[in-house]
């Protein structure tokens, strides 16, 4: 560590990194185009200008190696007029369309203008116009009036994915990103250049033109389309007389899980948490009474006390497993994790995504729920009721006559709901908290808040009312139960650098 002064106050920083780095991580505003810290620099967009002592120009802090005793000013009358000037080049032939851009309240250009713009135009030629709607191919729409030529996008699909799609066409004031040869975009993480976009150039054709982004409310959660669990924001918005909805998933910076990028397959799952919602418990496929059905379903597995199975979801929470471990004695019943529709040989890719598409199987493994196939042929051969949670695969049934009752305790509408005696819906994993481990052992509490569009409970309530308890917090069932267990395992620490994806 070596000690700086920044605008007159001192720092203790690292001496190996560069000065933006430090910076950015000591809350010191800086404007950045180009840099960003899973790119790194490159020094073409200028707006990281800081004064040094002792340096007779302006540096640029993406690549000013930090050196002892660096005296640095930020904000001094020159630096600001450095960056105006950058900004006014910038904005040149830009259309200034902000009133309808979709990055409009996340954009770098309009914040860094409202900060040190110049205001007023001296422009009397007229712009060059180029290409307002550009299909790039996977999602990605692409203004070329907009774009800054930062150069990040070129860059991701250079470092990251390796499959170097995009590039810069043409020179000066011509200048304009295109896929060679007008191919689409086809890798499999293509819109992270949206999030990567620092201006409105690059959105997504998924979200553009949806919802105002101040409208939304990020909440902090984990993506359940594997076992990867990437860090993710669900970004919701409850309108008036509307449901609250999910618009979009971004992903989340998490060093030890997907880094700053999440697939594409997993941000559009969003949709997925929008739709098949089925409301209303149902009691032989007619619509009843949530507590009476609750009811009902109680005193069905007291009648079959020690017949019962309890087929759970390995992409449920721990403390959602913990509870139905609970129920499992208290009904002396078995319980099993065995489903093989949580593998998708063709998913997985040597980098985020993953062929196990259940969040929490480690979880299931730490608290020692079975999935082998052939025990849980042999507690079907026993059972009177089978009770499904946070899953919908009858089918599974198919040879067990024995079977007299199929319940199903699940947060997404099943297939086919008459065939079931009870159905009782859930909360999905947006509406409420919980922990999972993923694939690597590494551990991550969600808590995303969109409100249900009706009074489902949450999982641990409804297993709380099955066995006569008090209903806990997720917070405290972990810190009673679960956090010494949790202490005991060992987590991998794994490093999300770019590689190579081998599938592509
Ligand atoms: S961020 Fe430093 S030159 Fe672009």
């Amino acid at each position: 560590m070596v000690t700086i002064t920044v605008d007159g106050k001192e720092l203790k920083v690292k001496d190996d990194v560069m000065l933006i780095e430090e910076l950015l991580a000591n809350s010191i505003s800086i404007p950045h185009f180009c840099y960003h810290p899973a790119l790194g620099k490159d020094g073409n967009c200028r707006m990281c200008m800081v004064e040094i002592k002792g340096q007779k120009r302006p540096q640029i802090a993406c690549d000013t190696p930090i050196k002892d005793g660096m005296v640095i000013s930020t904000k001094s009358d020159s630096i600001q007029e450095v960056k105006r000037s950058i900004l006014e080049l910038e904005l040149i032939n830009h259309p200034v369309d902000c009133s309808v851009c979709d990055q409009s309240g996340e954009c770098s250009l309009q914040n860094y203008y409202m900060d040190v713009g110049l205001y007023e135009s001296r422009l009397s030629t007229t712009k060059v116009h180029s290409r307002k709607k550009v299909d790039l191919g996977a999602n990605v729409v692409l203004d070329q009036e907009r774009c800054v030529l930062c150069t990040r996008c070129v860059r991701f699909t250079k470092e990251i994915t390796k499959t170097r799609e995009l590039g810069i066409l043409n020179r000066t004031d011509h200048s304009v990103i295109a896929t060679f040869e007008d191919q689409p975009l086809t890798d499999p993480y293509a819109m992270n250049v949206v999030d990567l976009c620092p201006v409105g150039a690059l959105t997504s054709k998924d979200f553009r033109f949806n919802k105002r982004v101040w409208f939304l409310e990020p909440e902090e959660s984990i993506c359940n389309r594997c076992a990867k669990a990437c860090s993710i924001y669900v970004d919701h918005h409850k309108a008036k007389y509307e449901a609250d909805a999910i618009f979009r998933y971004r992903p989340r910076f998490n060093p030890k899980v997907n880094g700053y990028f999440i697939c594409d397959v997993g941000r559009l799952s969003y949709k997925i948490e929008n739709e098949n919602r089925l409301s209303v418990a149902l009691i032989n496929n007619e619509q009843n009474n949530y507590d009476e059905t609750s009811k009902e379903l109680k005193s069905l597995l007291a009648k079959h006390k020690s017949k019962i199975l309890f087929l759970i979801s390995p992409s449920l929470s721990l403390e959602e497993m913990l509870m139905i471990k609970k129920l499992e004695k208290f009904y002396d019943a078995q319980i099993s994790g065995y489903d093989v529709n949580e593998y998708d040989k063709d998913f997985g890719d040597d980098y985020l995504k993953c062929n196990d598409l259940s969040t929490n199987r480690r979880g299931l493994n730490l608290l020692n729920i079975d999935e082998n196939e052939n025990i849980l042929k042999e507690a079907l051969s026993g059972s009177e009721i089978v009770v499904f949670i946070g899953r919908d695969d009858i089918e599974i049934l198919d040879n067990y006559k024995n079977i007299q009752s199929q319940i199903c305790i699940s947060s997404s509408t099943p297939k086919n709901p008459q065939s079931y005696n009870i159905y009782l819906p859930v909360l999905t994993h947006t509406s409420k908290e919980g922990s999972y481990i993923n694939i690597d052992g590494y551990l991550q509490f969600s808590k995303a808040k969109v409100l249900s569009q009706n009074d489902t409970k949450n999982l641990i309530e409804v297993a709380s009312e099955l066995l006569d308890e008090k209903v806990l917090s997720c917070e405290q069932i972990y810190k009673d139960e679960l956090s010494k267990m949790v202490d005991n395992i060992t987590f991998n620490e794994i490093k999300i650098q770019s590689r190579k994806l081998s599938s592509i």
